[in-house]
């Protein structure tokens, strides 16, 4: 795809650090061996008032055979590899929070769940998708094998993409990624000198907040929910400060008393107290970049209120808040074009959690609205053959 977007690896310099070329890799026979015997999980009822536990799933066996599902014209058969845990799963379970605005559809209790992952086409009957195809999909199953009714959601990994080890497009190259690149370099106008602060610094999409902002000269504030998180991220020197915000009885006190230079770009992925504190001290011009509001999924208490709204109006500042789905086709290649200069020029990395055998989905999700991932929360469910990736042993 051709596009005038600036590219952010052309401002950066190189680094003495560099990945291996990518693997050329051939197509995998398929299915690919399986981590656990063949299984589905299913959602078994809304949340309503009851709080996510375990016990909003149900894990059943599956078809020995992938080949046994029928498919109905446009349909395709997946296996995936890579499941990804999602907190936006919990607005697809829970009543309150599924709206018609949201595009993805709300479970229905009984249907198998699905989430964003990585896998490879078993069958299909849809045009654009062939046997031995690599996929992305919004919704891949959370099963051994599963149908994609439509092809909806799915993207097909090739021309040169599918080159790449697939542990890369949950990871450095996943929507996480993605969602940081485009709220940095296409929303949040960064320039070089000014503070950024991040939320959520540790998750998919905040770890890489952090080190794009680092390689564009921001001065990196970052807000995480433990100890071993601020340590982890302070190993990026762009980071001057970190904040583990459950050692904080005022987040929004706290952040109005340790920035006294003011923010000029928050990027938020929690909302509430830290919001809050964060219109207390935003800079003229300053820009809110809302990645999403994590602090309203939680399992007890819901959001705090944000109280200092009118401080947008007296700083002259911005709030603006995207959906990556709206904007993939148009940016993701460039993304992808951008993120892998990067990868070759600088030390990016990306901190996946990785949770082996799909039965242990459930328990990983849950894991993630406690704080409990350290990283991108993953879930494998068969043998990537694409692992693993590099040289030196990072991904
Ligand atoms: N706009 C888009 O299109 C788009 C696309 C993808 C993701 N997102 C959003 O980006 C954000 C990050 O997603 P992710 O998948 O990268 O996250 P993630 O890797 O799954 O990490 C979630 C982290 O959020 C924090 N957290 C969990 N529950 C919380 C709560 N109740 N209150 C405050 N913090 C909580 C925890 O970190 P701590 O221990 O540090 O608290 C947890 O480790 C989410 O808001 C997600 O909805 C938006």
């Amino acid at each position: 795809m051709v596009s005038t977007v600036p590219h952010l690896s052309d401002e950066a310099s190189p680094s003495p650090r560099g990945y291996s070329t990518p693997l050329c890799r051939t197509s995998p026979s398929l299915p690919v061996p399986l981590l656990t015997p063949p299984a589905k999980i299913q959602l078994t009822s809304y949340l309503n008032e009851t709080p996510l536990s375990a016990k909003c799933f149900k894990l059943e066996s599956a078809p020995q055979d992938p080949y046994s599902i029928a498919l109905e014209p446009d349909d395709v058969l997946v296996q995936p590899v890579y499941l990804s845990m999602d907190t936006n799963i919990y607005m697809r379970i829970d009543t309150h929070s599924s709206s018609s605005h949201y595009r993805l559809p709300a479970f229905q209790p009984g249907e198998t769940a699905n989430s964003y992952g990585v896998g490879y086409v078993l069958a299909s009957r849809h045009p654009h998708f062939a046997k031995g195809d690599t996929v992305l999909g919004w919704t891949m199953p959370w099963a051994s094998f599963g149908m994609v009714p439509g092809g909806r959601g799915l993207i097909n990994l090739k021309a040169g993409i599918q080159r790449l080890p697939l542990q890369w497009f949950v990871g450095v190259l996943g929507i996480h990624a993605f969602t940081a690149w485009y709220g940095l370099t296409q929303l949040a106008h960064p320039r070089r000198g000014q503070t950024l602060v991040v939320s959520a610094a540790m998750s998919g999409v905040g770890q890489m907040v952090v080190q794009l902002a680092g390689i564009l000269g921001l001065k990196v504030v970052a807000i995480v929910g433990s100890n071993l998180k601020m340590e982890k991220v302070r190993e990026n020197p762009h980071v001057f400060l970190a904040i583990n915000y459950y050692a904080e009885y005022d987040l929004s006190e706290t952040l109005h008393r340790r920035l006294p230079d003011g923010v000029d770009i928050y990027f938020d992925c929690v909302g509430g107290a830290g919001l809050d504190g964060i219109l207390r001290v935003l800079n003229t011009n300053g820009r809110i970049i809302l990645g999403g509001i994590l602090s309203d999924h939680a399992l007890i208490q819901r959001s705090l209120p944000v109280y200092h709204l009118l401080q947008l109006a007296e700083a002259n500042a911005s709030i603006l808040g995207f959906r990556v789905q709206d904007v993939f086709q148009k940016y993701y290649p460039i993304f992808v074009q951008d993120m892998v200069k990067l990868i070759h020029k600088y030390n990016v990395t990306y901190v996946l959690d990785l949770v082996c055998g799909l039965e242990n989905a459930p328990k990983a999700l849950l894991g993630v609205f406690q704080s409990r991932n350290l990283g991108k929360c993953i879930v494998q469910v068969s043998q990537d053959d694409t692992d693993p990736p590099l040289s030196d042993g990072r991904r």
